[in-house]
């Protein structure tokens, strides 16, 4: 019987293209080259399942075009590039990589949030640019980050992750607004108080954004909710770049309505809006905050679970939509 055959549309770890060729044929994107719609179109000719990451868009379209697909797996917890609706539509199988990712996310978005406050980037540039003469009192004050308010806006894994962060390493104060309250045994660890979006940013000292991106969270944070901001809050974001609306942010920064932001994803990424580059009180990272080695392999090696079981009679560990 012939074996399936995948397409993997990004660079992965060579043990785990080796993986899955023991199972399938596989067409690999080793150089990681910038495949445009129609390249991949073309190359998903004949294939039953995808490798992807959240940079491959799959859409209804995509999916009519290559009637014989019948999985794609991705490489992240994040699945807003695939069009959940039309794979339901086509009976296609999309997966995830949930879990494996939580703590260090959670990690690099509590960081980030820290050199927001205390203005680490902005330090470095600094010291960096030989402009530090003396010591002075008021040289590069930030906001405090124990003790203060934590704000998280989204409370799913990664949510919580931070919130136990904050309230156990910290002893922040944590507030959180999500769609569902969290039953009270997973808040009370941790001191967590649902609020509604209005009290989380009247409140939030930090504010962290850790929800899915969807229509309905588009632009989640425009100018009418950095307005409600406390000028001495920061603000951060590790969850999809168009929950923010970048221009309002940036006007925000500049006349300090807020104090700082850090940002590790953007709308339209890898491009983002020039405008951030000239400001000093926002720290800026490349979608790194799952970029751990171990981490990675994690997330590299739940896909290929995903994939294999999923064209092999097995029954995928994480699904999206079973
Ligand atoms: C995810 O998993 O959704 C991340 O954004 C990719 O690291």
């Amino acid at each position: 019987m012939s074996r399936p055959a995948v397409l993997v549309a990004r660079a992965v770890f060579p043990e785990v293209l080796e993986r899955l060729s023991r199972h399938f044929e596989v067409e690999a994107n080793p150089d990681d080259s910038a495949w445009s719609r129609e390249e991949l179109l073309a190359r998903l000719a004949g294939k039953s399942g995808l490798f992807a990451t959240g940079s491959v868009q799959v859409d209804a379209a995509l999916l009519e075009a290559c009637p014989q697909l019948r999985v794609v797996a991705n490489m992240a917890v994040g699945y807003n590039n695939l069009d959940i609706p039309a794979f339901n539509a086509r009976g296609v199988l999309a997966t995830n990589t949930p879990e494996v990712l939580t703590e260090t996310t959670a990690d690099f978005g509590f960081g980030l949030m820290l050199a927001a406050a205390r203005r680490m980037s902005e330090a470095e540039r600094y010291l960096r640019a030989g402009e530090w003469k003396r010591w002075r009192y008021d040289t590069l004050t930030g906001t405090d980050v124990h003790g203060a308010t934590l704000g998280i806006l989204g409370m799913g894994r990664i949510g919580q992750a931070i919130a136990r962060r904050g309230a156990l390493g910290f002893g922040m104060k944590v507030i959180y607004h999500n769609r569902s309250r969290l039953p009270a045994e997973q808040e009370a660890p941790i001191g967590a108080r649902w609020v509604d979006k209005a009290t989380l940013l009247a409140e939030a000292d930090h504010l962290v954004l850790v929800l899915p991106y969807s229509p309905e969270s588009h632009h989640a944070i425009g100018a009418a909710e950095l307005a409600a901001m406390k000028p001495t809050a920061t603000l951060t974001n590790v969850a999809r770049g168009g929950i923010v609306d970048d221009r309002a942010l940036i006007a925000a920064l500049r006349e300090q309505r807020i104090a700082a932001a850090a940002l590790d994803v953007y709308e339209g990424e890898p491009a983002f809006d020039p405008g951030f580059l000239e400001l000093p009180n926002v720290v800026l990272t490349p979608h790194i905050a799952s970029a751990t080695v171990a981490t990675r392999r994690a997330m590299a090696e739940l896909a290929a679970d995903n994939l294999i079981a999923a064209l092999t009679g097995g029954t995928p560990p994480t699904p999206v939509n079973p």
